[in-house]
Order: C-alpha cells, then sequence, then structure tokens
C-alpha cells in the first residue's frame, strides 16, 4: 500500500521548498535512454522518421546498432532528470551515485521498466494468466518480478496493464487480463499487492504503475492508437473499475493512455486525470505520461506546437513527461509566463518526492552488489512458480473423443516450427530474459520422457515443408501441431484485421487431418483468435497462449495428463473476425439475438461467441444443480452444488453473475461478480458458496453518480457465462 507517513510527508515538503524550478522540473522529466552518435538526429526524431515512413523499419534497426546509448549523464547532475528507463544494474548504480552525490540536492533518480508479466522469470502473458481465475496466484507472480526486478537495479514497474479490451484485433489484448471489469479489478489489486506488498525491506518490492489510463482498449476498430469515444456511464461501469480498484489498494503511479477519449487525448485530459483520479478518487501518487504522448498532442491537433502541449498537460495533471523533453525544454518559460501555475509544479513534485521517499530512495538508494547476483541462476522456487502459472493458464476448448490426454504408450508426431522455439514462448513485452532459462514445447516432452519425432512442418510465416508433413503423418498415433502466432504479432502495435492463424498452418492442419489420425492443435497466440475452421474440424483444441518461459513443461504435463487443465478464457473468443468486439456483457437490445433473421445477428456468423468469456474445458466433466440465492442482509447468500461427473479428478472455476433486469439505463444481460475454484474427486460433490454483496448490484450514471435501484435480478452461476443455473431475486437497497 502506497502510503507516507507523517514524518515523511514533513521530509518531502522541507525538500521541496529547497528547490529551484528547474531542479522541479527536472523531477518531472524521464529520460529514455536515447540512442546518438550514429547519426545526426535525436532518438526521439529518429522515431518520428520511422513513424512517418522517411525511413524503414530496417534502416531505424540499422542505425540503432551503430548508435551509442547517451545516460544523460549532465543532466543528472544539473538536477535535471527525476527518472529513466535502465535495466542494467551497475548503470543503474553509476547514474543513481551522480544523482545522490554530484547534484545540488541530491534526490534519487527512479528507475522504470516495463515489467508486464515476470522480470527474468517470465510468466503467462496477462490475458492467459488472468484465465487461471486465482488472485492468490496473481500476487505471487508479480511479487517473484518484484523481487527480481528490484536487485536488478528497476524500482517502478511501468505495470500491471489494466486495459478491460473486448476487440481481439487490438494486438494489446495479449498484455491485460481480458474483457470483464470485474476479473481486470480482482487481477488489479492482486497485483498491487504483489508488486507494493512487501515493504520487509526495500529489495522486494517496486512502485506499481496502473496503466493505460483510460479506454485504451476501445480503440475504434481494433486498431492500436486509435480514437475511443464511448458515453460517461460506459466508461465509468466498464473501463474505470480495475483502476479504481488499483488506486484504493494502494498503487503509486498512473501512467496515461495514447488515445483521445471523447475528443480529448488522455494525456491532456483534465476530467480523468484531475477530476475522476485525483479529486474524485483522492489518488496520491504520480502520473506518468505514456512514451512521447506528450508530443503527440500536436498530431492529436489538440496543441498547436510542443510548447503548447506542455501547458495543457501540465495543468491537467500529468506530472512526468516521458521521453520528449518537453517539459524540460518549455514548462520554465511557460511558468514564467504564467501559462502554468508554480502551484501546478509543486504538486507534480510533491508527488513524485513522496514516490520516492516511499521507496526507499533516499536512505537506499543504491543496489547492493551481492543482491545484484542474487537471480543469476533462476531459483527452483521462481521456476516452480512460473510453471505453475502456466499450467494453470492452459484452457482446454475442445477435445472431442477424449484424444487428450495423451496415452503413455502413444507415438507422437509433434508438428510446427513453433513447438521448437523457444523465444516465442515468451510472449510481448518482456525484456529481460534469457533463452537459456526457456523451455520449448519440444524440449517439455523430452523432459516429460514422451516417445515422440520432431517435425517442424510450417510456421505462422514459413512455406510447408511438405517432406516433413509427410513424415508427421507416418510416424505418430497421435499428431500434435503447434500453430499460432509470433509474439511479435500481438503487443503493442500488432492489430491484425484478419485474427484468424496466420499463414499456411492451417493447410498444415488439414494434411494431419486427412490421414484420419487423432489431431491435436496446440495454439501459441497472444489474442483470442477466429477459429470458426479449426473448431468445426480439429478434434482436440488447446488454447496455450504465450506462457514465459516454463511453457514447454507446462504444455506437456497436460498434454500427457500429468496435470488436469482448469484455465478459463478471460476474453470471448469469435468465430469470425468480423464478429469483433464480441464479449459476454453486453447490452440486452431491443432484439436480441436469437434464431429469427430481425435479430441482433449476422446473416453469416449468427451472434454467439465461438467461444465465451470463462470457458474451458477439463479432463474431466461437472454438473450443477440447487442453485440458491438468499437474502442475508447487506448481501445476497449464493450456494450451489458442483459434482464431478467424469473418471479424473479436476478443478473448476464456478463463476458468478448477475443481471439487473430493468434499470434506468440498460445494463449488461450478465456482469461477472464472483468466482471460486473448487477441486474434485471423480465422483465427489461440493456445495459452493459465494457472496454477492448488495453494494455491488448498482451502476454508474452518466453523471458519474453510483445508484443501487430496486427491482428485479437474476443471479447466474455455472462453469462458464452462457450455460449456467439461474435464479430471479427481486430486491429494494
Ligand atoms: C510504450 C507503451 C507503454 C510502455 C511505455 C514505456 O509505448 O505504450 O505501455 O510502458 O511505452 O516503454
Amino acid at each position: 500500500m502506497y502510503r507516507l507517513t507523517d514524518e515523511q510527508k514533513a521530509k518531502v515538503k522541507e525538500l521541496l521548498s529547497q528547490m529551484t524550478l528547474d531542479e522541479k522540473i527536472g523531477q518531472m522529466n524521464q529520460e529514455s535512454v536515447s540512442i546518438v552518435g550514429g547519426f545526426d538526429v535525436p532518438f526521439e526524431e529518429l522515431i518520428e522518421m520511422m513513424t512517418d515512413g522517411r525511413i524503414t523499419q530496417d534502416e531505424f534497426e540499422k542505425i540503432m546498432s551503430t548508435a551509442e546509448q547517451d545516460y544523460h549523464e549532465d543532466d543528472i547532475r544539473a538536477g535535471l532528470v527525476g527518472s529513466l528507463m535502465v535495466q542494467d544494474p551497475e548503470k543503474c548504480n553509476e547514474l543513481q551515485k551522480i544523482a545522490v552525490e554530484e547534484s545540488r540536492l541530491g534526490i534519487p533518480l527512479m528507475f522504470g521498466l516495463d515489467v508486464i508479466h515476470g522480470y527474468r522469470t517470465v510468466y503467462p502473458i496477462a490475458i492467459a494468466e488472468a484465465g487461471a481465475f486465482e488472485p492468490e496466484l496473481f500476487e505471487r507472480t508479480a511479487r517473484m518480478a518484484a523481487k527480481e526486478s528490484r536487485t536488478q537495479g528497476v524500482n517502478w514497474h511501468f505495470a500491471p496493464m489494466l486495459d478491460v479490451a473486448r476487440d481481439a484485433r487490438w494486438g494489446r489484448v495479449s498484455e491485460g487480463p481480458g474483457e470483464d471489469p470485474y476479473l481486470v479489478s480482482q487481477f488489479a489489486k492482486a497485483k498491487i499487492r504483489g508488486l507494493q506488498g512487501d515493504m520487509s525491506s526495500t529489495e522486494n518490492y517496486v512502485a506499481a504503475c496502473l496503466k493505460h489510463y483510460v479506454a485504451y482498449g476501445a480503440c475504434e476498430s481494433g486498431r492500436d492508437y486509435n480514437t475511443v469515444s464511448m458515453a460517461n456511464s460506459m466508461l465509468y461501469n466498464a473501463y474505470l473499475p480495475p483502476f479504481k480498484a488499483a488506486v484504493e489498494e494502494g498503487a503509486a503511479t498512473v501512467m496515461a493512455s495514447f488515445n483521445d477519449l471523447n475528443g480529448v487525448p488522455c494525456t491532456v485530459n483534465e476530467f480523468t486525470l484531475r477530476h475522476i483520479l485525483k479529486d474524485s478518487w483522492q489518488f496520491p501518487g504520480f502520473v506518468v505520461s505514456d512514451a512521447n504522448a506528450i508530443r503527440e498532442c500536436v498530431s492529436h491537433g489538440i496543441a498547436a506546437d510542443e510548447a503548447e502541449a506542455g501547458v495543457e498537460a501540465a495543468n491537467a495533471g500529468m506530472d512526468i513527461d516521458m521521453g520528449t523533453q518537453i517539459y524540460k525544454k518549455t514548462l520554465k518559460q511557460s511558468v514564467e509566463d504564467g501559462k502554468v501555475p508554480m502551484s501546478v509544479i509543486d504538486e507534480a513534485v510533491e508527488r513524485i518526492l513522496s514516490v520516492k521517499m516511499w521507496l526507499g530512495l533516499f536512505e537506499h538508494p543504491y543496489v547492493p552488489q551481492e543482491a545484484m547476483k542474487r537471480y543469476e541462476v533462476l531459483p527452483k522456487e521462481h521456476t516452480d512458480l512460473a510453471r505453475e502459472a502456466a499450467e494453470k493458464s492452459i484452457v482446454l476448448l475442445k477435445n472431442d473423443g477424449g484424444i487428450l490426454p495423451l496415452g503413455k504408450g502413444q507415438k507422437i508426431s509433434l508438428a510446427g516450427q513453433l513447438a521448437d522455439n523457444r523465444e516465442e514462448i515468451i510472449g510481448a513485452w518482456a525484456m529481460s530474459w534469457r533463452p537459456d532459462d526457456c523451455v520449448s514445447i519440444r524440449q517439455g516432452l523430452e523432459n516429460a520422457g514422451a516417445e515422440f519425432e520432431y517435425f517442424s512442418c510450417c510456421g505462422p510465416e514459413a512455406e510447408i515443408n511438405e517432406e516433413d508433413v509427410e513424415k508427421a503423418c507416418a510416424y505418430g498415433d497421435v499428431i500434435v501441431a503447434v500453430v499460432g502466432e509470433l509474439d511479435s504479432m500481438s503487443g503493442e502495435a500488432s492489430s491484425r484485421a484478419d485474427i484468424t492463424i496466420p499463414g499456411k498452418q492451417q493447410e498444415m492442419l488439414k494434411r494431419f487431418l486427412a490421414t484420419g489420425k487423432p489431431v491435436v492443435a496446440v495454439l501459441m497466440n497472444g489474442r483470442p483468435l477466429a477459429l470458426k475452421w479449426e473448431a468445426e474440424n480439429v478434434p482436440a483444441i488447446l488454447e496455450c497462449w504465450h506462457l514465459g518461459v516454463q511453457m514447454g513443461n507446462a504444455v506437456a504435463n497436460v498434454l500427457l495428463g500429468n496435470k488436469v487443465p482448469e484455465g478459463k478464457l478471460a476474453s470471448s473468443f469469435p468465430a469470425v473476425t468480423g464478429m469483433c468486439p464480441i464479449y459476454y456483457n453486453h447490452p440486452s437490445t431491443g432484439r436480441p439475438g436469437g434464431r429469427s433473421k430481425f435479430t441482433s445477428r449476422y446473416l453469416d456468423a449468427g451472434f454467439e461467441a465461438l467461444y465465451p468469456f470463462g470457458y474451458g474445458l477439463s479432463y474431466t466433466t461437472f454438473t450443477y444443480d440447487g442453485l440458491e440465492a438468499a437474502d442475508a442482509g447487506d448481501s445476497l447468500a449464493v450456494t450451489v452444488g458442483v459434482t464431478n461427473t467424469g473418471d479424473s479428478a479436476g478443478v473448476e472455476t464456478v463463476q458468478l453473475y448477475m443481471q439487473d433486469v430493468t434499470a434506468s439505463i440498460v445494463r449488461p444481460v450478465k456482469e461477472l461478480k464472483g468466482f471460486a475454484k473448487v477441486s474434485l474427486a471423480p465422483g465427489e460433490k461440493k456445495q459452493v458458496s459465494l457472496t454477492l454483496n448488495k453494494k455491488d448490484m448498482g451502476f454508474y450514471k452518466d453523471s458519474g453518480e453510483y445508484v443501487l435501484e430496486d427491482g428485479l435480478f437474476r443471479v447466474y452461476v455455472g462453469g462458464n457465462s452462457k450455460d449456467c443455473l439461474m435464479k430471479e431475486i427481486t430486491l429494494t437497497f
């Protein structure tokens, strides 16, 4: 929990009172380790040259490879830098030494980095991990990342990413916990506890950064950086809740998003930054822009030039400028011209100094040498946790004929380039891992002692190797084809207009199916895919996402039955791309999708998700009965019986949804309000109890007012968002 003691607050105020305007603005300036030397334009200009096409990506990378790095030592010495993006511990200490021992006031630096799903021990991408529906796991993995990175100099994570996302064309679906505000909120709170919670030593915690504030995941057409428009009631009910939950959990920092929202870029949006975040929610930390985002307000057309963008950002409540130097170059003049009140500067700097104080940087600015060496080799407890998270994130989508788990004596043809790739298993936004730590699916099967042969055959960007395919068809009793996306096909700037499995991989699957042998498709992907053909033709489909360093062992354990799959989907899968955005918690409409032509449906694709939110099979089966929803004063006491009706043990995620049937604005047909995982032996039945707090049964109106309205409610419980038992109850609040 990010909170300061009174003594710390006093120290911050005392320090602030000693600072010059230059030094204050220095704290508001975050430098990227800009690349200079190999060419005569600054790094930021080079980015623009690539963005607007003046140079190609290849030319950009060639220039970058010949350039040196600029750590801005002189500016640090002059007190003109408050934070940097650096991930080398020796370099962090070197730069910190300049700040602490050579600058006038010795204010320590913060070092931020995108540690989204692990630092050295990379665990599943968020869209996958969220499918474990296990906040305790989310917390443990975050805690591991905090400890690994803090001892390497990084004391600020640009994470968790909390963008509710409902359009899988958007590449950054991979970075967030899916489409549901409640699940994303539980994920958010757990990540804050994990990243910031262990304050027993300054080597165990970091400042979290909630991003991207806000509604970035609603970019029009799923195209990254695109415009966002929505009713305030949608903003309040679907996109803000995870940020509010994380602020209440004590998050230290927030990152504003690139997108414009209802006409105002979030970088300069006083309504979201001041009215909601800092005033209404009383957020005590600081706000940082996204990379280059203040400069982009000129492109947005909301500022005539960079100086004006700087004025708008500062006045809107943007405390730190990431990577443009606009604050550094223009804010002093803007203050002297009366365009930015000194009170705005002082408020921003007080917030920044406070987080540094809370991080213990004034007492412990350096990473101890012995701490740096701690993770030279990944501790077994870390790789065990990474494998546990990976196993729990795997979702069984289809298993016709019980092909899975594979029999011990079965010969397996393992096909697909992705099966033998230990780099693509990592996923987007991981930058401190080492290939030697990674276990490919091929290695995982070897480690498990499976009887298999590997055949490359085809990959996301490769032609089919006919000879390989022929061998794969001939060798195994069963063919396991690993297909999907490269990790570069999801993440930032990676929207896809066609989210089917890319390249010729589907053709490869067809060849395998033609043998008449059992075929298993193992998916490696960073977003929900449009799987209409696969769902109709491939008998077994295992959704394995990008699971991090232990992917190979986790997938092998599930394929071979050493681990029963328990993951669920945190995002709906469409049958075809054209159904995007698609999500379960949608309004009813006046003509709910049905069989009739004149309802909200497609002529060529119906209206339902191919695989809905919350969906996931097991190697066993579960049935539900005896749903009860009793009024228990401040809450509803919901109970249901769950029985394992199969012949293997399994874990089921019991999901609780509600519907406000009639309200003063249209409400979703279902909203997740709780979940519980239950482990059941074959034939075992358990009563599962869930609580639905009445205060959570309301909604926000356009005004931002939260209301609870009397009336009829439906309570749904099931193993996914579609197949549920239901009880009606009338409530008066
Ligand atoms: C990127 C991303 C953001 C990241 C930042 C720093 O553009 O939008 O998520 O934290 O820049 O790398």
